[in-house]
């Protein structure tokens, strides 16, 4: 058993690991329903460790020791001390070979997480604390070794033995088993270990390096899907390329594999030279996967590939410097999906995502900073805020110091630190010598929790010619922070005229004006910055491009969001005035349909939206995206007691009133918009699929015969998964007898296709019909359905749970029990997917009284089970604090 009340581990505790491990020798025997490691470390004091005991502990999880030596004589089991966490050797020499055996069964290893086994094989996940669950190490990334790594296993079930690096030797052995032996030449840390034994097919690729070295690259996927597996090749080859070009990073191995595991509790793993895949972004085909699955394959692909650079050269200190490896990474693969695709779509959608999930994980129970200091269980801090927040972090110090300093800091952070286990601080610095600038203050954004509340006003003089931007800061409390410093924030601006042209700037003091986009540099509580020659009123254009997470407060009416959609040379922002003028509008809604009046919607928004159409054609996905009204979950965010059933009329109200005035113009644009020829992913034709498809959308929302009979047609007449996906999505959401007979269609069609069963589960999840409850439970009994399998637990329970508020929250608590109770039930088998699940509840407190107390007794409901994982007793613990 483990630690029933487990301490919090703190950032300030941190101290160099008393010993180090310099060389890792392994020998891996697979025998069902066995696995038998044999270890052999070379151990040496740390002469950088203050610490001047004896003892070396090891940690050791799920796994059996069957012996322990040091330099090669046996310890009696006098001589160790052994738990179900740790391995303790007392007076150790100051340099020696450690000799373990230890054996465990993968086949009951229903957490993911170490060496486990799945149909196809055995596969590892070591990252953060995995490694542990293999054998006994010091598992913590700032102990760096070299690893020479022998796998044997049964040659039929497991022709395929995988590890990170180079092979070296490999051979047949007794007993129609087999051997490989893999070397890898570069130090890493023991959540970068990956092996695999199991039956898979191969694509192979090659690509050249710039120096001139021919690397070898290689999909691994299930038996029969090679034919999947092509556009994740090419995407390899494609990051390789960005990498070189725009960071001068090159490839440092002979051969980059990645494996794709059905399996698999998260995104991805970048394992060195041994990428570990979720099958979901490696397996795309025309008719099985949708344009936003290829372009989510490209982005995590890319992301996996950046790590060996960003992550595996250069590494984290510890757990709370996760942020500099994947905030760092995030931003890299958001730069890459900018330049691979549209810049402004792409801007568009990840911030859509952050201020949906992350400023929403700011305002909740899991509120940390991009470096948090404290946790439970650090598998709970794989977070948006580590993640996507960490991106925007190290994207403001791309805007301060610009892409050219941005570029000789990142060459610094490598000169300096590659091979070395580091913290975010290292990086602030490099980045901050490589600029010559001053980023004290901007490292708040590290330690600071909560997302800032930025307020802007403006006056113009006409007499002086002047035009004052007044900007106050502020950030409200969170856990743990109920003050907060003022941060550095970068605001990008522009000065819109009447007649939409972007004026030039000038700040008082400043001999001339500077262009007509500038970044402003706000550091105090309140600052003001004072335009001189401006001719006439202008609309600001704030946060440019959203150029610093924070919450936008401005005064622009109605009138100024419609020039600014219209005109505003910035195309994040013109998207934002939308944005911002449908939620204002939703939110008024809400509360007229709370008092019992009739809402209300703007004339010049009808219109505003009436012109997106019209000029749909110069670019539509961004058409596309205009037309996307800001999500359910967004909404309730903005209201101090979230109401999700009047968000969800009202939302629908403004839906269906626009289809209703442009019924004709939808069907245009659904006709017009068609993509001929043979399907591929790429932005034009995305694009385009994506406006078709946003007008079938709103089409169905009339939800006559009709509309029903089109979309209908279109469902079989689709020839990829995106055109099906999208007609079948609007089915699932419909009443009429056509929703039956798609799902059963698509079933019967897609029923041996994993990823494309998922999607069929999640589409039911998500369907907004009266009674979701009842057939979300349903769909639990369907044969298809397994908690066991974290895609498909996601497709069911996460869709439900996440996407579908209106039936989530509903207001007999029937949603909160039955998440709570599969929370439950997913705890037994996998504690990193139940956790995932638990989050559901973190923002609880935002709901009436009677929810409130729905939702407290689901919580409770969890708490009060015993032999609950550290990861979901802390999320819950936290929800109920
Ligand atoms: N480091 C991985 C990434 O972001 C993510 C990761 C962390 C992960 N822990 C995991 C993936 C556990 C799978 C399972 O790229
Ligand atoms: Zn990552």
């Amino acid at each position: 058993m483990r630690d029933p009340n487990p301490q919090p581990v703190l950032l300030k505790d941190y101290a160099p690991p008393p010993y180090l491990i310099d060389r890792v020798e392994l020998d891996v025997d697979v025998r069902e329903p066995w696995a038998t490691v044999h270890a052999r470390l070379a151990v040496r004091r740390n002469p950088g460790s203050k610490d001047t005991g004896r003892t070396l502990v090891l940690d050791g999880e799920h796994i059996e020791l069957l012996s322990v030596a040091i330099d090669g004589r046996a310890l009696a089991a006098s001589e160790y001390k052994v738990d179900a966490q740790n391995l303790r050797l007392e007076s150790v020499p100051d340099a020696f070979t450690l000799e373990t055996r230890v054996r465990f069964d993968p086949w009951k290893n229903t957490r993911l997480e170490g060496f486990y086994a799945t149909k196809d094989g055995l596969f590892t996940q070591c990252e953060a604390q995995g490694f542990r669950c293999i054998t006994y190490f010091v598992d913590r990334p700032d102990v760096m070794a070299k690893y020479l790594v022998t796998l044997h296993a049964d040659k039929e079930r497991f022709p395929r033995l995988l590890a990170n690096g180079n092979l070296v030797a490999s051979g047949d052995e007794e007993g129609a088993r087999h051997w490989a032996r893999w070397e890898d030449p570069f130090p890493k840390p023991c959540y970068l270990y990956a092996m695999v034994a199991a039956k898979l097919d191969l694509l192979e690729g090659s690509f050249t390096t710039r120096s001139g070295k021919n690397a070898l690259l290689q999909v691994y996927v299930e038996p029969g899907k090679v034919d999947q597996a092509g556009f994740t090749l090419h995407a390899l080859k494609k990051a390789m390329q960005w990498d070189e070009s725009v960071f001068g990073l090159e490839l440092d191995l002979d051969r980059f594999m990645i494996v794709a595991v059905g399996d698999f509790n998260m995104g991805a793993m970048e394992n060195k030279g041994l990428n570990i895949f979720n099958t979901k972004y490696v397996l795309a085909r025309p008719d099985t996967a949708t344009d936003m699955d290829y372009y989510l394959i490209d982005r995590v692909v890319a992301h996996e590939y950046f790590h060996n650079w960003t992550g595996n050269r250069v590494t984290c200190r510890d757990w709370f410097q996760l942020s500099l490896k994947e905030g760092l990474t995030v931003f890299r693969d958001q730069e890459y999906g900018a330049d691979e695709y549209s810049r402004a779509v792409a801007r568009i959608q990840d911030v859509r995502k952050l201020r949906e999930v992350q400023f929403a994980e700011d305002a909740g129970p899991m509120a940390h900073p991009v470096r948090p200091d404290t946790y439970v269980e650090i598998n709970n801090f794989y977070t948006p805020t580590v993640y996507d927040k960490g991106a925007e972090v190290v994207r403001m110090i791309h805007t301060i110091i610009g892409k050219a300093a941005f570029r000789r800091g990142m060459d610094l952070y490598f000169e300096r630190h590659d091979g070395q286990a580091v913290t975010c601080d290292d990086f602030v610095r490099a980045m901050e010598d490589a600029a010559k600038v001053d980023l004290t203050q901007f490292r708040r954004w590290y330690s600071q929790s909560g997302t800032p509340v930025v307020a802007c006003r403006g006056e113009y003089d006409a007499t002086a010619q002047k035009y004052t931007l007044t900007v106050k800061q502020s950030c409200p409390p969170t856990a743990g922070q109920p003050e907060k410093l003022p941060f550095h924030i970068p605001m990008a601006v522009g000065l819109v005229a009447a007649d939409g042209a972007d004026m030039a700037l000038r700040l008082e003091g400043e001999p001339r004006a500077q262009g007509t986009n500038r970044v402003l540099d706000v550091r105090e509580a309140e600052q003001r910055f004072v335009f001189v020659d401006v001719p006439s009123m202008p609309v600001p254009s704030l946060l440019r491009g959203f150029s610093a997470p924070v919450v936008l407060r401005s005064d622009w009416s109605d009138a100024d969001l419609t020039h600014l959609m219209a005109y505003d040379s910035d195309a994040f922002n013109r998207w934002e005035a939308g944005d911002v003028l449908a939620t204002r509008i939703i939110l008024a809604g809400v509360k007229a349909i709370q008092a019992g009046n009739v809402p209300e919607i703007p004339a010049a928004y009808i219109d505003a939206i009436g012109r997106v159409l019209v000029n749909a054609a110069r670019d539509p996905a961004f058409a596309a995206e205009c037309l996307a009204l800001p999500a359910e979950s967004f909404l309730a965010e903005q209201m101090d007691v979230a109401d999700p059933d009047a968000i969800h009329v009202m939302r629908k109200r403004v839906i269906r009133i626009l289809a209703t005035r442009y019924r004709t113009r939808f069907e245009g644009a659904f006709r017009h918009f068609s993509v001929p020829g043979a399907y591929s992913p790429d932005a034009g034709a995305a694009g385009r699929r994506a406006l078709r498809n946003a007008a079938l959308a709103y089409l169905m929302e009339l939800d006559d015969s009709t509309a029903r009979a089109l979309t209908f047609l279109e469902y079989r007449r689709a020839e990829n998964m995106t055109d099906t996906m999208a007609a079948l999505q609007c089915l699932a959401n419909s009443s009429g007898a056509e929703r039956e007979r798609a799902l059963g269609m698509f079933f019967e069609k897609w029923k041996d296709e994993a990823l494309v069963v998922d999607k069929w589960f999640r589409v039911q999840a998500t369907s907004e019909l009266a009674g979701a409850i009842d057939r979300v439970q349903a769909l639990l009994k369907h044969p298809a359905f397994t908690l066991a399998n974290p895609n498909r637990a996601r497709s069911l329970l996460f869709a439900f749970a996440r996407a579908n508020p209106v039936h989530f929250h509903a207001a007999d608590g029937s949603g909160y029990r039955f998440v709570a109770e599969q929370v439950v039930a997913l705890d037994a088998l996998n504690p990193q997917i139940a956790s995932g699940l638990a989050r559901s509840f973190d923002r609880w407190k935002k709901y009436d009284a009677a929810r409130q107390g729905h939702a407290r007794a689901a919580l409770e409901s969890i708490r009060t089970r015993d032999a609950l994982s550290n990861d979901v007793r802390e999320v819950v613990d936290r929800a109920l604090a």
